[in-house]
């Protein structure tokens, strides 16, 4: 007997299973009906009554350790077996952050918003232009000192090749292209050749608006310019009209809206006068409608441009327009709240 107990220990010993198969097998041989630490038990009864003691417990000990060497060996068969799958539920969810619109893209929403709901639909053009989209078809003469307002980025010289220094040349190509009445807004990247401040940059945003039809008159585009400037800045903005010059304009104007930080009285940001220039303005003049083919006898219309860094400064405060072109992400998450 002490020999068969000795015999299974060692086999106990020299277990090393491969596979769950293996210990099942292995556990059908110790402890199933007819395994041998089974049958170890059940000759215990044939047994010396005075080796009872002593077999009975070398045979328990069998026992025990065949348990515990089976249940260890399927507990470390299901670890490895579950490698890489295993699903901590206790584990804390990754946090997956929310962007921001920039601001130059939600104010460029808004504006659409607005001049939408006065019938303006969207037009847009190329970056790359030539001379007579930029300035020939919008009356800029020939070696006309009016070309220096915009100091261009030329890509090739005769035939002239640029990048576009305003979108106004949005302007004659939906004059080229669309069948009157036109009422558009265009906005796009503008390029001009100055060096980057502050309040300055060599790239930046417009929206263009262009409105011809029979009949339009000066009393319209301020009724419009007054309508947009109330939707953007609240309705107790005030507005007014200074005489300016714009090639493509007759008669024109720059705008300025009340000072929405001091309410008009004059502040820092307004140079206390109490107005903020916000766009260029003007009737088309009779000359641009005729280079684009259009009878100025029987149309006219109004047009104007203005700034999208200039209005989101205005709008949410920036100081430096080089903000809106550093991705910076502390800078971008002061918009998360804004849709
Ligand atoms: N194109 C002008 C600029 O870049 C802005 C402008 C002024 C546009 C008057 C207009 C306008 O349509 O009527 O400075």
């Amino acid at each position: 007997m002490k020999k068969k107990i000795e015999d299974i220990n060692k086999e106990l010993d020299s277990f090393a299973p491969s596979n769950p198969d293996e210990v099942e097998q292995f556990r059908i041989n110790m402890l199933g009906k007819k395994g041998q630490i089974t049958l170890l038990l059940s000759d215990f009864r044939d047994v010396p009554s005075e080796e009872k003691k002593e077999i009975g417990q070398l045979i328990n000990l069998l026992k025990n350790k065949a348990i515990d060497l089976i249940e260890s060996s399927k507990i470390s068969f299901k670890n490895s077996s579950s490698k890489g799958e295993t699903i901590d539920l206790s584990l804390q969810q990754e946090i997956i952050e929310m962007g921001s619109r920039h601001p130059i893209s939600l104010i460029k929403n808004e504006l659409f918003t607005i001049f939408q709901k006065l019938g303006f639909s969207l037009s847009e053009g190329p970056e790359i232009e030539d001379d007579w989209h930029v300035f020939s078809a919008l009356n800029f003469p020939k070696e006309h000192p009016a070309r220096d307002m915009q100091d261009t980025f030329f890509i090739e010289k005769s035939p002239d090749i640029l990048l576009r220094t305003h979108t106004s040349s949005v302007q004659v190509r939906t004059m080229e292209s669309q069948k009157l009445p036109i009422r558009v807004i265009c906005p796009g990247r503008v390029f001009r050749n100055e060096a980057i401040s502050a309040r300055a940059h060599c790239i930046f945003h417009q929206v263009e608006g262009l409105y011809i039809d029979k009949g339009v008159s000066f009393a319209d585009l301020k009724q419009t310019l007054l309508f947009f400037s109330r939707e953007l800045f609240g309705h107790d903005t005030n507005i007014r009209l200074r005489p300016s010059f714009f090639p493509f304009t007759e008669p024109s104007a720059e705008m300025d809206v009340s000072c929405k930080l001091c309410g008009g009285k004059g502040c820092s940001v307004c140079k206390h006068t109490g107005w903020l220039e916000i766009l260029g303005c003007g009737m088309v003049d009779p000359t641009v409608l005729e280079l684009n083919n259009i009878d100025s006898k029987q149309y006219s219309g109004y047009a104007f441009g203005m700034g999208l860094e200039r209005i989101a400064m205005l709008k949410y405060g920036v100081k430096d327009l080089r903000l809106y072109f550093e991705n910076d992400i502390r800078f971008l998450n002061i918009f998360k709240n804004y849709l």
